[in-house]
């Protein structure tokens, strides 16, 4: 594991039980916003969806009936516990949603065994919420979720528009202070993910109470970017 990938399952699995808490009121705006995105993103209706560092399952709920599955994988074991267990609640576990923990991104192994079963293939949508900028190298993360879609299947973003540089968050496992519209683009098209691509901000920025544990609030723009699998 990098040093990057143990900084960040140390950093979620002691906010894990905290987090939907914590970020309520933002986390309910953006699964709104992805519910209202669904010609943006176009996956195949009833496709499956692979959300991976899927936290609590953000982007699975807010896929909905969209999604005939939905798998979350992440590299904490707490935020794991916490997806199933909602999805336990909400009467979804397994056949509609359940989550694993792995990390498809580790640069040393390239076909984790622990994901050769066909079910964590061919999938209709890959998605990644607030994840990519914790990941040491987002175009390989690209590449590697890519390789999880069948043809045509989208890969869908969401993430920071480029802010700051903020020294305080490295301790959270962030390793990138947002991204542009044209480095997306050429992500997505090293990936061979490029077919009609397409991003966007959206109009309300995500707000993060007591970021850096001093008590202040830090307001962080989004963006959505997809493209198709060709
Ligand atoms: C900011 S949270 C976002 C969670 C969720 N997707 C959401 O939108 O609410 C970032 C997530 O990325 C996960 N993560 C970080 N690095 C990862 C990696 N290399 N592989 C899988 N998950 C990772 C963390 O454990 C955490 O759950």
């Amino acid at each position: 594991m990098t040093d990057t990938a143990a900084l960040n399952q140390k950093y979620f699995n002691q906010i894990a039980s905290d987090y939907d808490r914590r970020y309520e009121k933002s986390l309910g705006q953006v699964e709104k916003e992805i519910k209202n995105a669904r010609d943006f993103i176009g996956m195949r209706q009833g496709g499956r969806a692979l959300d991976y560092a899927c936290g609590t399952g953000l982007l699975s709920r807010s896929m909905g009936e969209d999604a005939s599955q939905c798998i979350g994988i992440d590299i904490s074991d707490s935020m794991v516990e916490a997806y199933n267990a909602k999805a336990k609640l909400e009467g979804a576990f397994p056949d509609k949603r359940e989550a694993h923990l792995g990390n498809l991104i580790d640069p040393s192994d390239p076909s984790p065994a622990a994901f050769s079963d066909p079910k964590f293939s061919n999938f209709d949508l890959a998605g990644v919420g607030a994840g990519f900028h914790h990941f040491d190298d987002p175009a390989l993360a690209a590449r590697r979720l890519a390789e999880r879609l069948r043809p045509g299947g989208v890969l869908f973003i969401m993430d920071f528009m480029p802010r700051e540089i903020d020294e305080g968050m490295r301790s959270h496992g962030v390793t990138h202070h947002g991204f542009s519209e044209g480095q997306m683009r050429s992500v997505f098209e090293g990936a061979g993910v490029g077919g009609e691509f397409r991003f966007k901000e959206l109009a309300e920025p995500f707000v993060m109470h007591n970021a850096n544990g001093d008590g202040k609030h830090k307001s962080l723009r989004m963006f959505f970017a997809r493209g198709s699998k060709l």
